[in-house]
């Protein structure tokens, strides 16, 4: 293991300098404990729905299943977020976090948003803090804020992206950063996690590998399309929340294809579109769904056991870069 994965690892408790993303209605407590006890970070994902039963459900099944483990609770903190009714609505997103702080999770990340503001008491709580960016200006704001680890996720990622390609994020964050950097967006494979720990990352966020693995809640058929998916098979695109989203091309997004600036802004779109994510994820729909997916679908030729996954990454790291 490099040096920087090394240490990235003794901060957090892992064997593998390895983040399973947060994707919600995809990472729950089944996916995050396979993780978490194969020694990889594992993540539960709130997605901006989740009630706190739920939550406390999930993060009891972590504890159940990897006992001892460090796992982590992803929270979407859009500061545009509506105070309530939809999608990362601020009063759920603190609801979830309260509940965070009072059963100790090891580690709560951030998506979507500016998480500075809620940064201080996760710290005075003494949990630590990961955010997920897609900008260098971004992964600044967090670092200098005092975010333990960064993940900064490239145009090529699944879910809300920015414009910048992993490569390039990658290394301008690693060289700018105090902060150890997670690369995150494109990495499905052993060689992978080479690269990124070669270009100086301390480890890396993996989400479209663990989609199609046998704990993510995915419907089996939208684990079938990461299989099946080439390399042109996902497109960013506003259709479902009004900020940039690369996803399969299902005919919901094709619908919006040609008649973009009828795309109202977030968080207005999706008020109207946001339940498309789940009926894409839990109940496989292909044709009002929305289903997440990066470019990397175009690598995974099988679905697998997380554990399994987890390992063939970690073989990436082993080796000196
Ligand atoms: C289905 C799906 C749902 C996602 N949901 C979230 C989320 O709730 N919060 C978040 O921070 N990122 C979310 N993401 C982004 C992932 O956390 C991660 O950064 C991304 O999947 C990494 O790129 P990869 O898919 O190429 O591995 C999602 C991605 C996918 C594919």
């Amino acid at each position: 293991m490099t040096p920087a994965a090394a240490e990235l690892c003794r901060l957090f408790g892992l064997e593998a300098p390895i983040f399973q993303a947060g994707m919600g209605w995809v990472t729950t407590g089944r996916l995050a404990a396979a993780v978490s006890a194969a020694g990889g970070l594992g993540v539960i994902a709130t997605g901006g729905y989740m009630t706190a039963d739920e939550l406390r459900g999930h993060i009891v099944r972590v504890r159940d299943e990897a006992p001892g483990k460090p796992f982590g609770v992803n929270l979407l903190l859009p500061g545009d977020a509506p105070a309530q009714g939809t999608m990362a609505s601020f009063d759920l997103t603190r609801i979830a976090l309260a509940l965070c702080i009072e059963e100790r999770v090891p580690v709560v990340l951030s998506g979507l948003g500016d998480p500075r503001s809620v940064l201080p008491e996760i710290h005075a709580a003494g949990l630590r803090f990961v955010a997920v960016v897609g900008s260098l200006k971004a992964a600044r704001a967090v670092a200098e804020a005092g975010a333990d680890a960064v993940i900064v996720q490239g145009n090529e990622a699944g879910g809300h992206v920015g414009p910048i390609g992993t490569l390039t994020l990658a290394q301008l964050a690693v060289r700018s950063l105090p902060a150890p950097v997670l690369a995150a967006g494109g990495i499905a494979t052993g060689a992978a996690v080479r690269a990124a720990l070669a270009l100086g990352a301390a480890g890396v966020s993996v989400g479209t590998r663990f989609l199609a693995s046998e704990e993510s809640d995915a419907h089996p058929r939208y684990r079938q399309a990461v299989v099946d998916a080439d390399e042109r098979s996902t497109v960013v695109t506003l259709a479902c929340t009004g900020k940039p989203s690369r996803a399969l091309r299902t005919a919901f997004v094709q619908s919006w294809e040609g008649r973009e600036d009828e795309i109202q802004p977030y968080p207005e779109q999706a008020f109207d579109h946001f339940w498309r994510a789940r009926a894409g994820a839990i109940e496989g729909d292909f044709e009002d769904g929305f289903l997440p997916m990066g470019q990397c679908a175009a690598l995974i030729d099988e679905v697998l056991p997380a554990a399994t996954i987890v390992e063939r990454l970690a073989e990436g790291a082993a080796v000196p870069a």
